[in-house]
């Protein structure tokens, strides 16, 4: 098969080496004429591991190229996909469709022959029947096939995800694209991962459900510690509790600072204004996204609370700014709005993250960075973790403790035990866990 990826970010290049790798000829298009030029001299833009190999082989082997001109690979492929961003629209939250209707435009002009076109961005119910309106009023003789095919992979496992889906979604009601979609992703059928056609209304919400599902649980057990912190109970022994139920499942149990990332911000948010605009709002996750958006404020205070309650004139150490390990995404972080709380009380703050500190400092520019965590240590009076990077998780607490100007953690994503951090001297603060270390 002969694919063209337009957009070649987190899940544009992800796709697009995969499909390579599994044997399909790809050109991964990106308006962005520095992503492009980086991706021909073999840099990749992003952080993703496995990525950087992944994309040296499938170019080596000559299946995989990169350009900024959609014209030639649109008009030579059987399958366009769109996977440009879909961000919160500015002002009402909405999804911005404005980077997908203008590949369609694009697309329109320069098919040739049956071409399927998919839409592998997240997009609200009734984007695909747009699509193919803007497709046909562009070019009336082009013969098209619109479907969507929602993407379910999460940064910091991308390939893997990608390569071992739980279940690849296509929504279409074309049936031409059938056979074609079958095809492309031949390779993946054949390891047993499940298909799942459906009409493409279906499929499109189907990816808004899922995000809106994973973020709730989150904010359910995030609510969970909350409670327990009152009543003195565990929030990880309940999650366990809970999670071993089959009907619950462990997954996106642990409870932390809020969800954050590109997906479930903007994604939640977009899923309730569609439902407001059929009158039959979704009030598990308007509550969802509210109560989101306070909790990683109260983690500012919370670190306020745990440093005794004034903070104008410390300096304070923050361990992870990306909104989870193995990223360099910065995209609606908590450490964001955590930075902000700590700041707006008067504390200087300094950060450290092993991949996002270059995008980090696009978007918070008025703290200071560090080369690793001792050195954001260095004359704290506390040091917070927002991010649980895997080099976060045994840190040197004796050596901490000579270099901080007090011994003060506070654990937003509970990678430590109250017994291991308190005995080196340190006072000890976690989400949803009794402050005394009561834990069996
Ligand atoms: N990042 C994730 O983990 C993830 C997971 C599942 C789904 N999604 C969805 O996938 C979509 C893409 O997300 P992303 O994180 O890859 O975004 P991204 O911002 O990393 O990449 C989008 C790319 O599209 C390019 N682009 C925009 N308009 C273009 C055009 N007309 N022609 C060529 N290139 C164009 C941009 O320059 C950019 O490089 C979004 O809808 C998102 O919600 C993302």
């Amino acid at each position: 098969m002969r694919i063209t990826m337009i957009g070649s970010g987190y899940v544009g290049l992800v796709s697009g080496v995969c499909f390579a790798d599994f044997g399909h000829d790809v050109i991964c298009v990106d308006k962005d004429v520095s992503k492009i030029e980086a991706l021909q001299r073999g840099e990749i833009p992003i952080f993703e591991p496995g990525l950087e190999q992944l994309v040296a082989d499938n170019v080596r082997a000559g299946r995989l190229s990169f350009t900024t001109e959609v014209e030639a690979s649109v008009a030579a492929s059987d399958v366009v996909f769109i996977a440009v961003g879909t961000p919160s629209r500015r002002g009402d939250g909405h999804a911005d469709l404005s980077y997908v209707y203008a590949a369609a435009r694009e697309i329109a002009q320069h098919v040739d022959g049956f071409t399927v076109i998919v839409t592998k961005s997240t997009v609200p119910v009734g984007t695909g029947d747009e699509v193919e309106r803007i497709i046909r009023e562009t070019n009336p003789q082009a013969d098209v096939a619109v479907v969507s095919n929602p993407e379910f992979l999460r940064e910091g496992a991308a390939i893997e995800d990608f390569k071992r889906p739980d279940r690849i979604v296509i929504g279409l009601n074309d049936d031409r694209a059938r056979g074609v979609m079958t095809e492309v992703y031949r390779p993946l059928y054949l390891n047993q991962a499940p298909l799942l056609f459906t009409a493409r209304r279906t499929s499109e919400l189907i990816k808004y459900a899922a995000n809106a599902f994973l973020a709730m649980k989150i904010t359910f057990i995030n609510e969970m510690a909350d409670l327990c912190e009152k009543v003195g109970a565990n929030v990880q022994e309940v999650s366990r509790g809970i999670g071993l139920d089959g009907r619950i499942g462990s997954k996106f149990l642990h409870a932390g600072p809020g969800y954050g990332g590109s997906c479930f911000p903007k994604d939640t948010l977009a899923l309730a204004k569609t439902a407001q605009d059929f009158d039959t709002p979704v009030r598990l996750i308007e509550t969802t996204i509210s109560i989101n958006d306070n909790r990683k404020r109260a983690m500012g205070r919370k670190v306020i609370a745990a440093m005794g309650g004034d903070i104008r004139g410390k300096a304070i150490a923050v361990l992870g700014l990306t909104f989870k390990p193995n990223t360099d995404d910065m995209r609606d972080s908590p450490a964001i709005s955590v930075i902000q709380t700590l700041q707006d009380a008067g504390a200087t703050v300094t950060g450290y993250d092993p991949e996002g500190m270059d995008n980090a400092r696009l978007v918070i520019d008025n703290i200071t960075y560090a080369d690793d965590a001792y050195g954001a240590a260095r004359g704290a009076d506390a040091l917070v973790i927002v991010t649980e990077w895997n080099q976060f998780r045994a840190l040197d607490f004796a050596r901490l403790k000579s270099i901080m100007k007090s011994p003060v953690l506070v654990d937003l994503r509970n990678i430590y035990r109250h017994e291991e951090v308190t005995k080196h001297g340190f006072a000890y603060t976690s989400i949803g866990r009794p402050m005394n270390g009561a834990e069996l």
